[in-house]
């Protein structure tokens, strides 16, 4: 038979939209099966596989282990502290078990929310598995984050139990978890009843009597314990994962269980091309949405063995990565463009010294990807690599080039573009100002995605509904669509490109940043009066944070201030939002109504154009910014 046209494919996908994600649906086990396909009586709500009962542990971990126990499912390596672990599916099973056990023990039921604090060890895998089993909703908050952010996530998902280590390690220096934690617990409204810490001993913490357990004693009790997988409705909440927005308050994104682990199965096979017995490799961390979906739940739940990596891209060389792909035989990749950029640093013939040639593509994901970056990884490697873009709302791929369906034609890949709409999304270029969709090439629009949104997207926003409505969905005039926040252009076979955000996030080596939280941190520095930050353009991470600052008094202005804020920024949000610059100016560019001209900074900031300033009240303000940047 002649392959088919993607284009036709896609078209099916959403033409017989039910029918083709019945389809799909047969890829889990469930335990009754779904009375409906899709529920769109409720927009812009969707709900997928209406009345069917499953569960992700089961469907990630114990029909593997019923099948082929003593395969390998989960390897973990630490270059940090040089160990390696490697658990079968059996042994998955029972660690999963003993961690479900000790959660029941400490009263966190279905429904109760489960906040994990971890660095990259494999205790953090076990706890989001074990919420699965037993319906509780995990949170996993990013390890780079400190007390603030972390207390304001503890605030909005009031979890009964934290999961905590004493800490993590980057390029072999120790970071200290427990105080960030038991500092956000004292800043936080709500006080979980419990935390449950792993003692790595690489640094020593206070225990608070009657609130901290002890993981490794817990763990020697319930060996061997069963608790069964609870078998949940396809629409219950999974997890919350919080990301950044326009406001400095993180959206909690609300995933489903039955429609989140239908559309990770169906990626693995057709958008990744894994295969059960296979080794994924995902660079991402737990703490992000491709370690959600692309180091835990997806490989686990296709079968495959997932290599879970502490460590940087250069440590001990620039080599690492690709001697773990020698060492465990992966097969398929997943990282950032700016691990490549960093990696590309060094010299190419490190590529050459391991033996590759179980990999069969790399896919790389969460910012631009450059043209010489995507050119020099290929030639590098001899193997696709394979762009795609989406984000924590989504869940997977929006737009990639999907090679791996069968009977379909391939997409061959473009330089410089993810590629085109993947099948279930119905994805729509429309003009900000009117809402009409575009539909001749090369015009600039604001990728949107027409509803409902596919199985594995977000449900809503944890506890706020309306936030879900009114940010996603009415933020294009006269239209109630999905938005992206991204703006677009397509070219005449339908290829997308990004060309960066229309709101306030930024993307920081493949970190999305709210530029608004930094701001309110920055202002609760004792010597800041008011401040502004941007991204700039950075050829290495893509883009970096710069904060403008005005002073409460500017005879203060000095490098060790700099360096004091950017300490607070750190102590506050975590390092991973600190901006690479601070500087400090006597006022910021402002129209005369007061609103701040964002737009004309960055502009500046990367020694473009700022067009059109008659709105701005004092035209000395981007002078002053143009001197201090050249300074
Ligand atoms: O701006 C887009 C950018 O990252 C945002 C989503 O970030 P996050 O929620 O952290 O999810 C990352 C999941 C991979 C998007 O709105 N982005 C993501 N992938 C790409 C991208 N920009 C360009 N090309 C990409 N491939």
């Amino acid at each position: 038979m002649t392959p088919i046209a993607y284009a036709d494919f896609h078209a099916r996908s959403l033409a017989e939209r039910d029918s083709f994600w019945a389809e799909q649906a047969r890829r889990i086990d469930w335990q009754t099966p779904p009375q409906q396909i899709c529920d769109v009586s409720r927009p812009p709500f969707a709900r997928w596989f209406v009345g069917g009962t499953t569960n992700l542990c089961h469907n990630a971990v114990d029909r593997h282990a019923a099948a082929r126990p003593d395969e390998r499912a989960l390897l973990w390596v630490s270059t940090e502290v040089g160990q390696q672990r490697v658990y079968s599916f059996g042994q998955l099973q029972g660690e999963v078990e003993a961690f479900a056990a000790m959660l029941v023990e400490q009263d966190v039921g279905a429904g109760d929310r489960v906040l994990i604090y971890m660095p990259m060890i494999p205790e953090a895998a076990f706890a989001m598995l074990a919420c699965a089993r037993i319906g509780a909703i995990h949170s996993v908050v990013f390890g780079g984050f400190a007390s603030s952010s972390l207390a304001s996530r503890i605030d909005d998902a009031s979890p009964k139990l934290v999961v905590s280590a004493d800490a993590g390690s980057r390029a072999g220096k120790v970071l200290p978890y427990k105080p960030l934690l038991d500092e956000a617990i004292a800043l936080s409204t709500h006080k979980p009843s419990a935390v449950l810490m792993v003692d790595r001993g690489l640094a020593p913490f206070q225990r608070v009597p009657g609130r901290d357990l002890d993981y490794a004693e817990l763990r020697r009790r319930h060996d061997g314990a069963r608790v069964p997988c609870a078998w949940l409705e396809s629409n219950t909440p999974s997890y919350t994962l919080y990301t950044s927005g326009t406001t400095g308050k993180p959206k909690g994104v609300q995933r489903d269980v039955g429609g989140y682990a239908v559309a990770l199965a169906t990626s693995m096979d057709w958008i990744f091309g894994g295969k059960p017995g296979e080794t994924f490799f995902s660079t991402s961390d737990i703490g992000w949405v491709v370690g959600h979906s692309y180091i835990v739940y997806g490989p686990l739940i296709h079968g495959m063995a997932t290599l879970m990596y502490e460590g940087t891209p250069v440590n001990p060389d620039a080599s690492v990565l690709w001697s773990l792909v020698e060492k465990y035989r992966v097969t398929v990749m997943f990282s950032a463009p700016t691990a490549v950029r960093v990696l590309k640093k060094h010299d190419a013939a490190l590529l050459k010294q391991h033996d590759l040639s179980s990999l069969r593509a790399l896919f790389l994901a969460g910012e631009p990807l450059d043209e010489p970056t995507a050119r020099w990884i290929a030639e590098g490697l001899s193997v696709p690599v394979i762009d795609n873009y989406w984000q924590t709302e989504t869940g997977w791929p929006l737009l990639t080039v999907a090679h791996h369906i069968p009977g379909v034609q391939a997409v061959p890949t473009r330089l410089g573009s993810p590629g085109v709409p993947m099948y279930g999304y119905d994805v729509q270029l429309l003009d900000e100002q009117t809402g009409a969709v575009l539909t001749a090439p090369d015009q600039k629009g604001v990728l949107a995605i027409a509803h409902p949104l596919p199985p594995g997207a977000l449900q809503t926003v944890w506890g706020d509904d309306a936030r879900f409505a009114n940010t996603y969905w009415h933020s294009v005039p006269g239209r109630e669509v999905y938005s992206t926040f991204d703006w677009a252009t397509r070219d005449a076979d339908g290829y997308t490109f990004i060309l960066g955000r229309t709101d306030d996030v930024i993307n920081v080596a493949g970190h999305r940043l709210g530029t608004r939280e930094i701001e309110e941190c920055i202002s609760g520095h004792a010597a800041i009066a008011e401040v502004a930050v941007v991204g700039v353009a950075d050829a290495l991470k893509g883009q970096v944070a710069i904060a403008f600052a005005v002073l409460r008094d500017p005879a203060l202005a000095s490098p060790a201030l700099e360096g004091a804020v950017m300490k607070h920024v750190d102590a506050q949000l975590g390092a991973v939002a600190r901006p690479a610059r601070v500087l400090f100016v006597t006022v910021l560019p402002k129209t005369r109504s007061g609103k701040l001209l964002r737009r004309a900074l960055q502009a500046v900031a990367e020694g473009r154009d700022p067009g059109d300033l008659t709105t701005l009240d004092d035209p000395g303000a981007l002078a002053q910014v143009k001197t201090l940047l050249q300074k």
